[in-house]
C-alpha cells in the first residue's frame, strides 16, 4: 500500500476527530492530495458545506456525464455560488462516447445490462480514474443505510483498483440526521427529493420511489438488485 497508512491505522489515528478535522488532518498529511467526488447528492451537499465552512484545502470535481437532471445542474450552480467553491468538471472522452452512441444509440443502456455498464464506464467511470490520477484520499459521500452492499463498508477503505483510500465520512449517518444537517445549515439541495427522488443518478436512469420502496430503487429500476451499482465503487461486497 505504498507509503499510505492502512484503514485501521486511519481509524485509530482519528478515532474521536469530527469531520473537519479529520478532513484537516489527512490534508496535512497529504497536502494537495485530498480530493471530494460530488453528485450533489443530499449526503454530498453536507460535505461541500462541512468543507467550505472550515475552509478546507480539498479539492471538488463532479463527473458530468451529460445525462444529468436539470435540476442538478441548477443545484451545481447553485452551490458554487453559495459556497464560493471551485468545483471541477470532468467528462467523458469524447471521440469513444461518440463511437459507443453511434453503434448502439443514445439510449442504449435499456437494451442490456452490458451497454449499460459500457454507458456508466464511458461517462462516469473513465473519468473518475482521471479525476483521482495523483490525489492520495479520495472523499465520498457513501452511507451505509444506501443498499446492503454498503452496510459492509468502513469509514475508511483501500481502493486498490484505483490505489487510493477512500474516507466515507457519512457512512454512519442515517437520513434523518443528513437532513437535519442540511436543514440547520440552510444547504441547498437538489429539488427533486421533493418530488420523491431519493438517490439520483442520470435522468435517463432515475425514478422517483414510493413510500416503503428501497432507498435505490429508482436507480437502473428495470434491473435486478444484484447489478445496480455503476462501477465507480468497487469493493469485495460491492458487484459491480
Ligand atoms: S453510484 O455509484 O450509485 O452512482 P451514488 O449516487 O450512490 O453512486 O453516490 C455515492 C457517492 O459516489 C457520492 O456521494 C459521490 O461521492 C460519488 N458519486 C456518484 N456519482 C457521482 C458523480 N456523477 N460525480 C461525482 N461523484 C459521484
Ligand atoms: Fe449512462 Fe445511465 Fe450510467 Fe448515466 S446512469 S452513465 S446514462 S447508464
Amino acid at each position: 500500500m505504498d507509503h499510505f497508512l492502512t484503514p485501521a491505522q486511519l481509524h485509530a489515528e482519528t478515532a474521536g476527530l469530527s469531520i473537519a478535522a479529520t478532513l484537516a488532518w489527512l490534508t496535512e498529511r497529504h497536502p494537495g492530495a485530498v480530493t471530494f467526488s460530488s453528485s450533489f447528492s443530499y449526503e454530498d451537499q453536507v460535505i461541500t458545506q462541512i468543507i467550505a465552512a472550515h475552509n478546507l484545502p480539498v479539492s471538488v470535481f463532479t463527473l458530468d456525464t451529460g445525462r444529468l437532471f436539470s435540476q442538478t445542474y441548477t443545484l451545481w450552480q447553485t452551490t458554487r455560488q453559495t459556497y464560493d467553491l471551485s468545483i471541477k468538471a470532468y467528462y467523458p472522452d469524447a471521440a469513444v462516447l461518440e463511437a459507443f452512441v453511434e453503434t448502439n444509440g443514445p439510449d442504449a443502456f435499456y437494451q442490456s445490462v452490458e451497454h449499460r455498464k459500457n454507458c456508466c464506464h464511458i461517462r462516469k467511470v473513465a473519468p473518475l480514474q482521471r479525476a483521482l490520477s495523483g490525489h492520495a484520499v479520495w472523499v465520498t459521500g457513501l452511507r451505509a443505510e444506501h443498499s446492503p452492499n454498503r452496510e459492509n463498508l468502513g469509514l475508511f477503505e483501500w481502493d486498490e483498483h484505483n490505489r487510493i483510500i477512500k474516507y466515507n465520512p457519512l457512512l454512519h449517518w442515517d437520513t434523518a440526521a443528513v437532513k437535519e444537517h442540511i436543514r440547520k445549515h440552510h444547504v441547498p439541495y437538489n429539488t427533486l427529493h421533493d418530488q420523491g427522488y431519493v438517490s439520483i443518478g442520470c435522468a435517463p436512469c432515475t425514478r422517483a420511489i414510493k413510500a416503503g420502496e428501497d432507498f435505490r430503487a429508482g436507480r437502473w429500476w428495470w434491473e435486478d438488485n444484484s447489478k445496480k451499482e455503476c462501477g465507480l465503487h468497487r469493493h469485495p461486497s460491492i458487484s459491480t
